[in-house]
């Protein structure tokens, strides 16, 4: 009798997780498609936009040149995030080789500090501190998508702190990896919000704009590269430290 209830379990529990299973996989096909096919009409409007603002229509007016300067930097952004939703979904269903990781040896500081560059008038208009500094390593790693991972980081210790600085260093933490350390002295977080920060579209209470898709995205390129990455703060208005490491090259 006992055996026979327990194996009724079994079956609906093996039922169960088929039907999971099934929705994960139709889950993850939808999300691949529409990020596919938002795609191309982008492509379409970014490509109007451009022709228009080259004058290929027409003389433009200066306010006209503005408004179309609004829809170019906001199809940019929807470009960008569309990219990033079609990456998470190819990463979901492991077809990881179609992210095409271009790997070169590469000397960290050099990328992570002009990414960091990139961002001094950002900070400069909020009144932030920005700082780097960088201790000579090598990694095997996709240029464009370190660059990508800097500027997830970076840019989040810049929207997030609004006064004192944002640093950032490189240096081998002495068992094979790079590191590479963004600190901020930003609005910080509760520790219970540590690890889901890096899940899709997870935003901490209260958090103004944004999708939530960056800390995924960083975290599946790290982890593509063989590195690891976390979040460290010691709760909100302290600041906030966030780290990834990547497996350094022999020179
Ligand atoms: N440096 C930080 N300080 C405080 N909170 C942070 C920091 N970085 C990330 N967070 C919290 O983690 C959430 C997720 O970050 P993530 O970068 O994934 O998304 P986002 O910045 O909100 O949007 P997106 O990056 O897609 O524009 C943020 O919304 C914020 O609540
Ligand atoms: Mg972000």
């Amino acid at each position: 009798m006992q055996t026979r209830r327990i194996l009724e379990r079994d079956r609906r529990l093996a039922m169960a997780n088929e039907q999971l299973r099934e929705l994960d996989t139709l889950k993850t096909n939808f999300f691949s498609n529409v990020s596919h096919d938002l795609g191309t009409p982008m492509t379409v409007i970014k490509a109007a936009v451009d022709n228009m603002l080259d004058g290929i229509a027409g003389a433009v007016t200066e306010k006209q040149e503005r408004y179309l300067n609004r829809i170019k930097a906001n199809a940019d952004r929807l470009s960008n995030m569309i990219r990033d939703l079609l990456d998470l979904s190819r990463i979901d269903r492991g077809q990881t080789d179609l992210l095409q990781l271009n790997l070169a040896k590469i000397m960290v500081r050099d990328v992570v500090g002009e990414t960091v560059d990139d961002f001094r008038p950002m900070v400069e208009e909020k009144g932030v501190g920005l700082r780097f500094e960088g201790t000579d390593a090598y990694a095997m790693v996709d240029r464009e998508k370190l660059v990508r991972i800097v500027v997830n980081l970076v840019g989040n210790a810049v929207k997030f702190t609004d006064e004192g600085e944002v640093s950032v260093s490189v240096k081998p933490d002495g068992r094979g990896f790079v590191q590479t350390i963004v600190k901020d002295t930003g609005k910080g977080l509760p520790k219970e919000e540590l690890d889901k920060i890096f899940e899709p579209f997870h935003q901490v209470k209260g958090t103004m704009g944004g999708t939530g898709l960056g800390l995924p995205i960083v975290k599946q390129f790290v982890e593509l590269h063989g590195g690891r990455v976390w979040a460290e703060s010691a709760g909100q208005g302290t600041g906030c430290t966030v780290t990834f490491t990547l497996p350094e090259a022999k020179s």
